[in-house]
C-alpha cells in the first residue's frame, strides 16, 4: 500500500484563546492538543507527519522534538487550502494524504482508519458529522442519488444550503497525486477572498472520483478549539471517557465527574478512588489500591493493598504492597517504600528508600536516605541532608529507633537496632545496638522563684 502522510493545519492565530499561548499549545488531558494529533496520526503509521505552522511557529516547534514532524511555514494563512498546498513539495507523488487540524485533539484512531481504509487514487475520504445547529460550517452538498457534489462554506451558501445539517469536520483524504494537480488551481474568489480546502471537493466530483464518506462515533471526536469553553468541554468529554474505561477496569469512583487523568493510568481490580484525585504521568495502580480524597499522583507504581490518604501528593516513587500512606504525605521522586511501610502525616520523603515495615508517621524529612526493615523514626525527625552546597546521605541499619525532634546530620550511619535518644542531634555515627543520646543535660533548680513584676 502507498505510504500514509499526515498533514496537520496548525498555522492559525486561534485569537478567540486571548492568549500569548499559541491555540494548538493549550492542554487537554495537560498535554498539547496538538501533540495528541501528532500521537493519533503515528499511531496510524504515518510516515511523515507535516505540520503547518505560522503564528506562534517557533513556539510550537519548540514543543515538539520529534523525527517524524516536518515543519511547514506558512507565513500569511490565505486558507485552508494554501496551507496545505505549503506541504505539496514534501509529499511524495505515491502518498495516501490525510489532513488533520491541530485544534481538533479527540479524533479516535478507529475513526480514521476506518475512514482511510478504502482509500486510493479513484477516491476521496470525507470525514462529516450531522449537527442540529451547522452554523458555521461547510455543508456537505449532495445530489439527487445522495453523492456527495461538494462542500459550500456558510458565507458562501444559499438560503437552501444553509438548511443542510450534515457539515464537513475538515478532515479529509486523498491521494497526493491529485493534491498536486488540484491545489494549485484553487480560487480565492469566494466571500471570504480565501484559498478553501473544501473546494477540492468538487474537483474531484469534476474528475470522476467518488467520495467516501464516514462519520466518527461521537461528535466530540471532531470538536475543535476556538476558545477556553470549547477546550473545557472537550477537556470534560475525555475525562469522562477516562472515568468510564477505569470503573469498566476495575476501579469504583466515588465520583466519575471528579477525577482527572492527565497521562496513562493503569489498574488492578477492586480500587477505591475517592473524590478530586489527579494523576499525571505513568501511574500504575495494583489492586484493591485506595486512593483518598485531594490526592496528587503522579509517574508513581502503587503496588497491591496500599493506601493513599486524603491530600497527598505522591510523585516518582514507588510504594510497595500494603503501605499506608498520609493523610497529608508528601512523597518526592526516588522515595521507594518496601511493603508494609506507614508514612504518616506531614511527612515529605525524597530519595528515600525504606525498608519493609518501617515506620516515619509524623512531621518529618527524610532526604537521601536508605533506611533497613522496621525502623521506627520518631515524630519530628529530620535528615539534615544538605550542608548549603551538597547532599549527604543518612543510612540507617534493620531495626533502628529513632526518638521524636531528632536531627541527624549527614552523612551519618546509625547501625542496625541502634537507638536514639528523643531530642538529639547526631551528628557522629552510631554502632550497632548504641544508645546515642546529644542534648543538653536537664537540671531541675530546687525552690526557683519566678521573676515578679516591679
Ligand atoms: C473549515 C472548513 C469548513 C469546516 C470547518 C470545521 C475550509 C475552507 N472550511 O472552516 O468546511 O466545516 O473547518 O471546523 O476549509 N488554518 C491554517 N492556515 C490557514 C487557514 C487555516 O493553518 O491559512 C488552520 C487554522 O489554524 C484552523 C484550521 O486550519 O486550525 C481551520 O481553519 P479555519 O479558518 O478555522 O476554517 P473554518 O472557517 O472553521
Ligand atoms: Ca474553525
Amino acid at each position: 500500500m502507498s505510504p500514509l502522510h499526515v498533514v496537520i493545519l496548525a498555522a492559525g492565530q486561534g485569537s478567540r484563546m486571548k492568549s500569548a499561548l499559541p491555540k494548538v499549545l493549550h492542554p487537554v488531558a495537560g498535554k498539547p492538543m496538538l501533540h495528541h494529533v501528532v500521537e493519533t496520526a503515528k499511531q496510524l503509521g504515518a510516515e511523515k507527519i507535516h505540520t503547518v505552522i505560522g503564528h506562534g511557529a517557533e513556539q510550537v516547534q519548540a514543543s515538539l522534538q520529534d523525527e517524524s514532524v516536518n515543519w511547514v511555514m506558512q507565513t500569511e494563512q490565505l486558507g485552508t487550502g494554501h496551507a496545505v498546498a505549503q506541504a505539496l513539495p514534501d509529499l511524495p507523488d505515491d502518498a495516501r494524504v490525510l489532513v488533520l487540524y491541530g485544534d481538533v485533539p479527540l479524533t479516535a484512531k478507529n475513526t480514521l482508519e476506518a475512514m482511510i481504509a478504502d482509500l486510493d487514487e479513484s477516491n476521496l475520504a470525507l470525514l462529516t458529522v450531522d449537527m442540529d445547529n451547522p452554523h458555521g460550517y461547510g455543508r456537505i452538498v449532495r445530489n439527487a442519488a445522495g453523492q456527495v457534489q461538494a462542500i459550500v462554506e456558510q458565507k458562501d451558501a444559499s438560503a437552501e444550503q444553509q438548511a443542510i445539517h450534515e457539515v464537513n469536520t475538515g478532515i479529509l483524504a486523498v491521494c497526493a497525486k491529485h493534491l498536486k494537480n488540484w491545489l494549485p488551481t484553487l480560487s480565492n474568489s469566494n466571500a471570504q477572498g480565501e484559498y478553501y480546502l473544501t473546494d477540492i471537493i468538487a474537483m474531484s466530483v469534476g474528475h470522476r472520483l467518488s467520495v467516501t464518506v464516514s462519520q466518527p462515533l461521537n461528535p466530540f471526536e471532531v470538536q475543535g478549539v476556538n476558545n477556553r469553553l470549547q477546550l473545557a468541554e472537550l477537556e470534560r468529554w475525555y475525562q469522562r471517557q477516562q472515568a468510564e474505561r477505569l470503573m469498566t477496569d476495575g476501579a469504583s469512583l466515588a465520583d466519575p465527574a471528579r477525577l482527572d487523568v492527565r497521562g496513562e493510568l493503569s489498574i488492578g481490580n477492586d480500587l477505591w478512588i475517592d473524590v478530586n484525585v489527579v494523576f499525571e504521568g505513568k501511574v500504575n495502580l495494583g489492586s484493591n489500591v485506595t486512593i483518598g480524597p485531594g490526592c496528587v499522583i503522579k509517574d508513581t507504581t502503587i503496588a497491591d493493598g496500599a493506601a493513599i490518604k486524603a491530600h497527598s501528593v505522591v510523585e516518582g516513587t514507588i510504594v510497595g504492597a500494603n503501605a499506608q500512606i498520609g493523610p497529608f504525605a508528601r512523597l518526592r521522586p526516588g522515595t521507594e517504600l518496601a511493603a508494609n511501610t506507614k508514612v504518616g502525616n506531614f511527612v515529605e520523603t525524597k530519595k528515600a528508600v525504606v525498608g519493609e515495615g518501617s515506620k516515619i508517621n509524623h512531621l518529618s524529612y527524610v532526604g537521601d536516605t536508605s533506611m533497613g526493615r522496621n525502623v521506627n523514626v520518631g515524630a519530628g525527625t529530620i535528615t539534615c541532608n544538605y550542608d548549603g552546597v551538597n547532599k549527604h546521605q543518612t543510612v540507617m541499619g534493620d531495626g533502628v529507633f529513632v526518638g521524636s525532634n531528632t536531627a541527624l546530620v549527614a552523612p551519618v550511619t546509625l547501625g542496625e537496632d541502634a537507638t536514639i535518644g528523643a531530642g538529639s542531634t547526631i551528628t557522629r555515627d552510631v554502632a550497632d545496638k548504641e544508645l546515642a543520646i546529644a542534648r543538653g543535660k536537664q537540671r531541675n533548680i530546687d525552690g526557683w522563684e519566678r521573676p515578679k513584676k516591679t
